[in-house]
């Protein structure tokens, strides 16, 4: 509503523009964004486990943000280096090949430590299928 006052246009206007590009969100993100990619060629290696394992540690789903404000899940459709699938980016950093266990490595230097009990119900009943 500040933006629509601010540059004097129909705030449908804003609204329109702001939910049609991905760079544009409606709700805060958090201070760390975390893309998971689930292309293809990356699905094909796994990146279903390695979203779920990120959502379980986090206790978010995709396209949510953590109470926090650290972290923001979102999955993607191709970051552009299928070759190193499954991948991930966090903030400006690719990380590829991943294993669910080294992404709780890699998140623990983010200062996300394992907790069992953050599974969100959803991924959960993914998870035991
Ligand atoms: S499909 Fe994952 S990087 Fe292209």
């Amino acid at each position: 509503m500040e933006v629509s006052r601010q540059l004097n246009v129909p705030l449908s206007s804003v609204y329109r523009i702001v939910t049609f590009y991905k760079a544009f969100t409606l709700s805060p993100r958090g201070r760390n964004l975390i893309r998971v990619c689930m292309g293809t060629s990356c699905q094909v290696r796994g990146s279903q486990m390695i979203l779920e394992r990120i959502a379980n540690l986090l206790g978010i789903s995709p396209g949510e943000t953590t109470p926090d404000l650290q972290f923001t899940l979102e999955t993607v459709n191709c970051l552009g280096c299928c070759a190193m699938g499954p991948v991930i980016m966090i903030n400006d950093d690719y990380y590829g090949n991943l294993m669910p266990a080294s992404v709780a490595r890699l998140l623990e230097k983010f200062g996300v430590k394992a907790v069992p009990s953050a599974v969100p119900a959803e991924v959960g009943a993914r998870v035991r299928g």
